[in-house]
C-alpha cells in the first residue's frame, strides 16, 4: 500500500460519549466485520471492560475503504483508553496517529476528558475532525455543542459532523473526512527503522506481542531488532496487520500499523512508548516521549487465608504478564501476615486488578486503603520513597515529608461553582483559575494533593454537582506538606494495616472519626475491645466495642437440623472476609474505613 493512501487515526472522547459504538459502525461500514460476526463493541475485548463499559487496552484495527474519489484507502483505527488513569497510554496511542475524531455527546457537551484528550492530540500535531454524536436522542442539542466547540476550542462549526453511532447516521461522511482531512503518514521507508510501540499484549503461545506504528524504515520477518530504551534484542518471527484478527504479512513499512512477534517472553520486554530499531543499520535516536510507567497508587493485598499466599503470588505474576504497569513486591504485616504491596496507575486500575484477582483467580482478598507515594526526608540526609504508611520512621528521625500534587481540571455547570470550590478548598486545594467556557459552563483549575483525590473527592464532586461535573487530573510533582502518622490500636495492639498518613490540621478529626467508624464496622466479640487512635505516643481518640455473643442458632426453635446447618453455613460465608487480628476478628471494610469517613 502506498503511503499516500494510508490514514492513521484514533477516536478521542469523554467516557461514555460513544467512542466504542462509533468504532463498531466504522468496522461494519467498511466490512472489516460482517454484521453477523459483530459482537457488540469488538474493540473492548476483555470481559470486565465490556461490563464496565470502559476501554482499558488500546488496540488497533485496519479498515479498507473505497472513497468517493474511486481510490482505495487503508485506514488504521487505533483505539485509545479513555480514563484519567491511563493518560500515558492515551498519549502513546496518539503519537501513533496523524489525526483524531473528537467525539462529543450531543446531549452532554464538552467534558473534562474531551478537553484533556484534545490538548494531548494537539500536542501531537494531529488533524482533528469534530464529531457530534447521539444526535438521534430527543435530548440532543447539537447546535449548543457545536457552539461550545467553537467557543472553547475554536473549532469551525462547519467542520462538525453530525452523527449517531447508534443508527449509523454520518458514518460515510466521517470516513470521507478521514481521507480528506487527515494527512497521510510522512516517514521515509529508506531511513533506518524506527517503530513506536503503542501497546502490547501477552499470548501464552507466542509470548509478548508488540503493537507498532512504523514511523521510518521497514521491518521484516527474520530481522534482528533492538528495543532502544531497554537495549534488549530479538529476532522477528511473525508480523502483520489487524483486520481485526491478526493477519500475517512479510514486512511492514513506514506509515503502517501492525504487530510484531519476536519470542519476547515478557511484556516488560515490550515497553509501551519504546522505539524498535534494527540491530544492523540502527537509528541514532529513539522516537520522543518514552517514559517508564510509574505507579501512582499503592495498596497491600493479603489473602484472607494465609495458606493462599503462593496462589496470590502466582495470580499476580500471571496478571503482570498482561499488564506491564502492574507492580508488586512481597510485604509482611504483623496484622495481616504475608501479602504484597502492589502499585497501580490509579484507582480504577487498582479496582480492576482486585476484581480480576477475585473473579479470574478465585482469590479471597483483604485490601488495605490505597496510598500515594510519599517522599520522606530523614534528619541524616537520606530520602526514602514510601508507599506504606506503616513504614514511616519515628518522628524524631524525620526532617520533612513531601506528597504528590496534581493539577485538576473540573468542568461543571456554573450553578455548582460555589459548592465545588468549597469542596476543593476543604480538600486542601490551591485555586489556580476559573474560566467561563460558555455562559453556563465553567472550567475550574486547582492544584490538589493526590491523596485527597484518593479519599473520596470524585464521589463528592459527583454528588455535589448532581453528576454534572467532570474531572481530569495530571501529576505535577511532590511538594512539602505537614503530614503525620495516625496509628490505630485494637485491644491495645497496634494494627499496622490500619495506619494512615494524614495532614496535621485534620489529624485529630480523622483519628476520632476513624475510631468511631471502626466501632461501627467491627462486630462485637466475646470480650470488650478498646479502639484507640494515636499520633506519636499520644492517644487522641478512644472507643469501645462491647462484648456480645452472636448466637445464630437462637432463631432455630425445634430441631430442624437442615435449617440449622444452613444458618451456620451462612455465617461461615459471612466470615470469609474477616481477618483474625490476634484475638479480634476484623472485616475487610475496616481496612477501607479511612476512605469512608466524612
Ligand atoms: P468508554 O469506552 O467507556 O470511554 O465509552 P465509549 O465512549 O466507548 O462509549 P460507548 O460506545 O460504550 O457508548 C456509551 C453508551 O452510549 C452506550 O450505551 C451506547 O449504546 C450509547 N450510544 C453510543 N452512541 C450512541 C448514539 O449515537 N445514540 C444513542 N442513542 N446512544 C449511543
Amino acid at each position: 500500500m502506498i503511503q499516500t493512501n494510508i490514514r492513521n487515526f484514533c477516536i478521542i472522547a469523554h467516557i461514555d460519549h460513544g467512542k466504542s459504538t462509533l468504532a463498531d459502525r466504522l468496522l461494519e461500514y467498511t466490512g472489516a466485520l460482517s454484521a453477523r460476526e459483530m459482537t457488540e463493541q469488538v474493540l473492548d475485548s476483555m470481559d470486565l471492560e465490556r461490563e464496565r463499559g470502559i476501554t482499558i487496552k488500546a488496540q488497533a484495527v485496519r479498515l479498507e475503504y473505497q472513497a468517493k474519489n474511486g481510490q482505495k484507502y487503508v485506514l488504521n483505527l487505533i483505539d485509545t483508553p479513555g480514563h484519567v488513569d491511563f493518560t500515558y497510554e492515551v498519549s502513546r496511542s496518539l503519537a501513533a496517529c496523524d489525526g483524531a475524531l473528537l467525539v462529543v455527546d450531543a446531549t452532554q457537551g464538552v467534558e473534562a476528558q474531551t478537553i484533556a484528550n484534545l490538548y494531548l492530540a494537539l500536542d501531537h500535531n494531529l488533524d482533528i475532525i469534530p464529531v457530534i454524536n447521539k444526535v438521534d436522542l430527543p435530548s440532543a442539542e447539537p447546535e449548543r455543542v457545536q457552539n461550545e466547540l467553537h467557543e472553547i476550542i475554536g473549532l469551525d462549526p462547519d467542520e462538525c459532523i453530525m452523527a449517531s453511532a447508534k443508527t449509523g447516521l454520518g458514518t460515510e461522511e466521517i470516513l470521507e473526512a478521514i481521507v480528506q482531512r487527515i494527512k497521510p503518514p510522512q516517514g521515509d521507508a529508506r531511513l533506518p527503522l524506527r517503530a513506536l510501540i503503542f501497546d502490547s499484549l501477552f499470548d501464552s503461545y507466542r509470548g509478548a506481542i508488540a503493537y507498532v506504528r512504523l514511523v521510518e524504515g521497514k521491518i521484516a520477518i527474520g530481522q534482528r531488532i533492538r528495543m532502544m530504551a531497554t537495549g534488549k534484542e530479538f529476532e522477528v518471527t511473525e508480523l502483520g496487520t489487524f483486520r481485526p484478527a491478526m493477519c500475517p504479512a512479510k514486512e511492514l513499512i513506514a506509515g503502517e500499523v501492525g504487530f510484531v512477534i519476536a519470542a519476547m517472553k515478557n511484556v516488560r520486554d515490550v515497553e509501551v512508548g519504546d522505539t524498535i530499531t534494527g540491530v544492523e543499520n540502527a537509528a541514532l535516536l529513539p522516537l520522543p516521549g518514552y517514559r517508564p510507567v510509574q505507579p501512582m497508587v499503592y495498596c497491600g493485598l493479603y489473602p484472607v487465608d494465609n495458606a493462599e499466599y503462593n496462589d496470590l503470588r502466582d495470580a499476580l505474576e500471571k496478571l503482570k504478564l498482561n499488564d506491564a504497569s502492574l507492580i508488586f513486591e512481597p510485604e509482611n504485616s504483623t496484622a495481616l501476615g504475608f501479602g504484597f504491596r502492589c502499585g497501580f496507575l490509579g484507582l480504577l486500575h487498582m479496582e480492576i486488578i482486585q476484581e480480576r484477582l477475585e473473579r479470574e483467580y478465585g482469590m479471597n482478598l483483604i485490601a488495605t486503603a490505597p496510598s500515594v507515594v510519599y517522599k520522606v526526608f530523614l534528619t541524616n540526609g537520606t530520602v526514602l520513597e514510601l508507599s506504606n504508611p506503616a513504614e514511616l520512621p519515628a518522628a524524631n528521625h524525620l526532617d520533612h515529608l513531601e506528597e504528590p500534587y496534581v493539577k485538576a481540571t473540573i468542568i461543571l455547570p456554573s450553578e455548582f461553582v460555589g459548592t465545588i470550590m468549597e469542596l476543593c478548598q476543604d480538600k486542601r486545594g490551591i485555586f489556580k483559575n476559573m474560566e467561563y467556557l460558555t455562559e453556563t459552563r465553567v472550567m475550574l483549575t486547582y492544584e490538589l494533593p493526590l491523596s485527597e483525590i484518593l479519599l473520596d473527592f470524585f464521589d463528592k464532586l459527583k454528588s455535589r454537582s448532581r453528576g454534572y461535573a467532570s474531572l481530569d487530573y495530571e501529576y505535577l510533582g511532590h511538594r512539602p506538606s505537614e503530614l503525620v502518622k495516625l496509628d490505630i490500636l485494637l485491644n491495645e495492639k497496634p494494627v499496622d494495616a490500619l495506619s494512615a498518613i494524614v495532614h496535621r490540621d485534620k489529624s485529630y478529626q480523622r483519628g476520632r472519626q476513624l475510631a468511631e467508624k471502626l466501632k461501627e464496622i467491627i462486630p462485637r466479640q466475646l470480650f470488650e475491645v478498646p479502639i484507640q487512635a494515636t499520633i506519636g505516643n499520644k492517644v487522641i481518640a478512644r472507643e469501645t466495642i462491647k462484648a456480645m455473643r452472636k448466637d445464630v442458632l437462637a432463631k432455630c426453635y425445634g430441631g430442624d437440623i437442615s435449617r440449622k446447618r444452613k444458618l451456620l453455613e451462612k455465617q461461615k460465608e459471612g466470615k470469609k472476609r474477616m481477618k483474625q487480628l490476634g484475638t479480634v476478628e476484623v472485616p475487610q471494610e475496616a481496612f477501607l474505613a479511612v476512605l469512608k469517613i466524612e
